[in-house]
């Protein structure tokens, strides 16, 4: 029988790529797919609480198991932003463009070390919560390379490759990206909830 995940995202993106690496029986429904188009206010100051409180909003509509996921590139050399603060790092409106150019800009003569992070909340129909993080470690590269993937992609270099993900095949990202370790920790947990 499916279990259907309701995802508390309007990031066509970040769906197909939770997509890609989801096994049976389980299946996505996102916002949009169940006729949700208004802007979910990230009110909260960490990935932990904007993932809950997105998750949750989802949660008082369908009483389902909901699940979202908030995202971040933590740069070491500047304390770990924009972290939280990614989506909107050069201001709003939000634009992936805006904000790697800001962001070179602010890495100047400084080292270019950086993680991606993503922490999932998922929020079970007996209204427990759970939370699940994914990292990957990588280097910034000096300009914007490639155009697969999305947000701060075509900067991040994983460790390991010369290659931006934003250069490399998408298929690279789905094996190892910060969302993809968040999802699989998510499922063995979920697995054994069964
Ligand atoms: P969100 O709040 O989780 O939707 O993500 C905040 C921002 O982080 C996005 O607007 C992107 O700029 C960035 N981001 C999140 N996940 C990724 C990713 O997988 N690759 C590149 N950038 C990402």
């Amino acid at each position: 029988m499916k279990q259907t995940l309701y995802f508390a995202s309007g990031n066509p993106a970040k769906a197909a790529e939770i997509r890609a690496v989801l096994p049976e029986p389980f299946e996505l429904v996102t916002l949009a797919e169940l006729g949700y188009f208004e802007e979910i206010e990230e009110t909260g100051t960490t990935l932990e609480e904007n993932a809950f409180i997105k998750a949750n909003f989802l949660y008082k509509r369908t009483g389902g198991l909901c699940i979202a996921d908030d995202s971040g590139l933590e740069v070491a050399a500047l304390g770990g932003r924009p972290g939280v603060l990614s989506a909107r790092f050069a201001g709003t409106p939000t634009d992936d463009t805006s904000n790697m150019v800001f962001l070179l800009k602010q890495m100047e003569g400084l080292p270019r070390e950086a993680r991606f992070r993503t922490v999932i909340a998922c929020v079970l129909p007996d209204s427990t919560r759970h939370f699940f993080e994914g990292v990957i470690a990588g280097q910034l590269a000096e300009c914007i390379r490639g155009h697969f993937g999305f947000g701060y992609d075509p900067l991040f270099i994983p460790e390991g490759f010369d290659q931006t993900f934003g250069e490399l095949d998408p298929a690279v990202k789905r094996s190892k990206s910060h969302r993809t370790m968040a999802i699989r920790a998510m499922l063995q947990f979920l697995t054994r909830q069964q």
